[in-house]
Parts: C-alpha cells; structure tokens; sequence
C-alpha cells in the first residue's frame, strides 16, 4: 500500500516537472532582446518547444525567442536548434542557429548553414542581430533578431534538440517522430505554426520501402536464383520462372518506387541528392533494357546466343550492384535509424552466404558430372548427351 502511495506521488511529482519543462505560450511571459514583449507565441507541435515572436513587416524583421529542454535530460550540456529553410522543409538547407555550451563554458548561440549531416558552424543566408542564449530551470532558449527577404510572409521553420556536443560541435540528434516531424510552416504575420505535411514524410517512407524491397532485395534474390539454381538439372525450367517472376515483381515494384523518388525529387527544391537520384534513373533505364531484352532473347542453340548472355549478365549484375549501392544511399538521406541499415546489413551478408555455399556446391556437381561423364565415355566409348 505505501509502496503504491509512493509510486502514485513520483508519478505526480515526475508529471509536474515534465510540464514545467513543456513550453507553454502561458509561462510567464518572456522578454525580448530589446525589453519589449512578444507580440506572438505559438506552442510548436513537438519536443514541448515554443517560439515567441514580433515581426515588423516594414522592415522584414523578426525578434524571436526559441525554448526547449534540451534531448534526455542533457541539460545545460545538450543543445536546441532553430532555423529557418527557404529551400525545403526539413534539416538540409535550413539557416540554422544552435545553442550550446561554447568553449568559453557559457551558453552561446551559433549559426549554421546547413547543407550536409556533417554540421560546422558558418554565415547563415540572413543577416542576425542580437543572438543570445540562456540555459534556466531546465530550458534552453534562443533570443535573437533575423533581417529576412522583404515581403515574406511565411517561412518553414525547423527545431531540434540534441543531447551531445563534441569537440564544440552539436552531434546528432535521436531519429524519434517527434524529431523528425519537428518543422513547419509559421506564418510571421498571422501568428499561425502549422505542422508540416506529414505527406512527405510518409511518401519517402513508401519511396524506400519500395526501393529496398525491389532493387535492393528481389533483384538479387532474383539474380542468385538464375546462377545457382540452373546448375541443378531437377530445376530447369523452374528455375527461369522464378527468376524470370522475382524479377518482373521487382522490375514493377522498382519503377513505382523510382517514379515516387521523382515526385520527392520534384517536391524538394533547393535540396538535391545528385547522385542518389543519377544512380535512380540509371536503374530504371537498365531495368529497362533488361525486360525488354528477354523479349528479344535468342533461342538457345543461335549464334547470338552467346553474345546475349554477356550482355544480359553484365547488364544484370551491375543494375545488382549499383541498386545495393542505391539503397545505402537513400537509407543515408532518410536515416530512419540504425536498425534499418542493420537489418538491410544482415540479408546481404546472409545472400552472399548463401551464394557462397551454392557456388561451392556448384563446382562440386560440375566436377563430378564431368568425371561421370569422362568415365561414362570410356565405359562406353560413346559421347555422353550435350547439356
Ligand atoms: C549556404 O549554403 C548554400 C549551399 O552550400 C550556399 O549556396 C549559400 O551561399 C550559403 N550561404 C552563405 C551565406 O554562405
């Protein structure tokens, strides 16, 4: 009984702390850079942050304050970030200013301009004024003033908190939904935040889960199939239309993934993965080709045959290996946490096993039909029948 008592009170008490480190618009309320107060609050819809604003129109100008506990309890040892991306809606390309302990051991405020995942402190795109940070009562906060674009109206507007800083550089923050839904849209003079389409976020789920299944699995389960599979006379024809189905479903799979890989790519402006998407239509076209050659494929005994099989062998083997290559690539820009790649890991180390034994196991039928074959011929004095 006074066990539970005591359970119910720490739950109490942990409840009321955790809501004193929520940001709410009706904390007391919290003066600007320049003793004036906010005009506009809005509680952001993740990471229990909020943003205080006054805009004035006439000269673009926006006087802010960002707060947020810092990630799993850091402290005044975490970080909290907010920014502004006038080129897309998420991390990359976001003017970005952090908080965190600088190598003064005071809390200080720093931009970034950030157009990769290795983050390093540089000019931002807008110029700022006043930037100032605060770490109290298990908050950290951003104050500052940013001179933005005349006549804008609304921004995307990014936050993130992190609870590490290493050699005087934020590290990364978790890959939770809160985090990652961390941005939208804030209207300056409405007083509106709106979250962002989560569409986005679900359409490049669906991108790579599409993807990864095709390219980055059926096609080389489809692959090892027509390799190994052949060598074992019980198998043919079956193995053809296994291999010829494993790799229709992953053709047809592949190109609804890469056709909503464009779309993102369409969507995103100001942000570009080069050489994801390159490597995205050089699968397609090659995929391609490679449907459109078994149509043209000569019969077995034609003396295009053989140049066929190059062909078809080489072709295939590198859509095998630069879609693998692809699949890292996108689980890089999405990093929907290390479990993905690990598991992604895992069924590539267990296909090549696989590959492994079956290559072993080939020889192994090859030599000893020849030997059966050499021995049936001396027995016999006959040819023994042409595979
Ligand atoms: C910020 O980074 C982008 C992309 O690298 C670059 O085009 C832009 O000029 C940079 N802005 C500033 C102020 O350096």
């Amino acid at each position: 009984m006074a066990i539970l008592q005591f359970r119910l009170l720490f739950i109490f008490l942990f409840s009321l702390f955790r809501s004193s480190l929520s940001q709410s618009c009706s904390s007391p309320a919290i003066i600007s850079s320049n003793h004036a107060a906010f005009t506009a609050c809005s509680e952001l819809q993740t990471l229990s942050s909020s943003l205080r604003w006054t805009f004035d129109a006439a000269t673009s100008s926006l006087s802010f304050a960002f707060s947020a506990p810092p990630a799993s309890g850091a402290g005044e040892d975490g970080w909290i970030a907010w920014a502004i991306n006038p080129s897309g809606d998420g991390m990359l390309g976001s003017q970005s200013l952090i908080a965190y302990r600088q190598s003064d051991g005071k809390i200080g405020v720093k931009t970034f301009n950030i157009s990769d995942y290795a983050i390093k402190p540089s000019p931002i795109d807008f110029p700022t004024a006043d930037l100032a940070a605060e770490f109290v009562g298990g908050v950290m906060r951003i104050f500052g003033n940013l001179f933005l674009p005349k006549g804008v109206t609304h921004v995307n507007q990014v936050w993130q908190v992190g609870a590490a800083v290493k050699n005087g550089i934020p590290g990364k923050h978790d890959l939770t939904p809160e985090n990652m839904n961390a941005k939208g849209k804030l209207a300056l003079i409405s007083g509106q935040s709106t979250a962002a389409g989560d569409s986005t976020y679900r359409n490049r789920n669906i991108h790579g889960i599409l993807n990864a299944v095709s390219w980055g699995i059926l096609l080389p389960i489809g692959a090892t199939i027509a390799r190994y599979l052949k060598t074992f006379r019980s198998a043919d024809p079956a193995w053809f239309y296994l291999h010829v189905s494993c790799q229709v479903i992953g053709y047809s799979a592949g190109v609804a993934g890469w056709a909503t890989g464009l779309n993102l790519g369409s969507k995103s402006k100001g942000i570009r993965f080069a050489t994801h998407r390159n490597i995205g239509i050089t699968l397609f076209a090659l995929g391609t080709l490679q449907i459109f050659a078994l149509f043209l494929r000569p019969r077995k005994d034609h003396k295009l045959r053989f140049s066929w099989n190059v062909y078809h062998h080489s072709v295939g083997y590198t859509v095998v290996v630069l879609g693998i290559i692809n699949v890292f690539r996108g689980l890089r820009i999405l990093s929907p946490g290390d479990g993905w790649k690990l598991a992604y890991v895992f069924f590539l180390c267990a296909l090549g096993a696989a590959a492994l034994l079956l290559e072993a196991i080939t020889w192994l039928i090859v030599l000893r039909r020849k030997k059966t074959e050499a021995s049936a011929k001396l027995n016999n004095g006959a040819r023994p029948p042409l595979e």
